[in-house]
């Protein structure tokens, strides 16, 4: 039922942890199956993102999009992670099984979360970028996940 880069992530998860003064830190949850994520990213001056970490209270497929989320927007600008959606977290893993799409939700706002958190702190406006909700919730009834 999953891909085998879903497997690979789930049990053997990249970027792990915790980043000490990191420039950003976003969490979000899910009400509704009780799972949070919390995305750590260590920024630099040219808005390069040069390292990330995570930590995810939550399913099989939450673990792996959140590792897979954050291979996906390390070296990179902010614009550039702004465009790492859950589709293209989904994408790189081969896919997710109907049921657990919403789970790749949690890394793409968790993300945008830790982003928020950091044009906050630096007083920045990111194009493109809204206030992202503490639970998905509401994006998932809405766009009905
Ligand atoms: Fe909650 Fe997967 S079931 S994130």
């Amino acid at each position: 039922m999953y891909s085998e880069k879903v497997m690979d992530h789930f049990t053997n998860p990249r970027n792990v942890g915790e980043i000490e003064n990191a420039s950003g830190v976003g969490t979000v949850g899910n009400a509704k199956c009780g799972d949070i994520m919390r995305i750590y990213l260590d920024i630099s001056d040219e808005g390069i993102i040069r390292d990330v970490k995570f930590k995810t209270f939550g399913c099989g497929a939450a673990v792996a999009t959140s590792s897979m989320a954050t291979e996906l927007v390390k070296g990179k600008n902010i614009q550039q992670a702004l465009e790492v959606t859950n589709k293209a977290v989904m994408e790189a893993l081969d896919g997710l099984p109907p049921v657990k799409v919403h789970c790749s939700l949690l890394a793409e706002e968790a993300i945008h979360a830790a982003l928020w958190d950091y044009s906050k702190k630096h007083g920045i406006k990111i194009e493109g970028l809204e206030e992202p909700p503490e639970d998905i919730g509401e994006i998932l009834e809405e766009e009905e996940y």
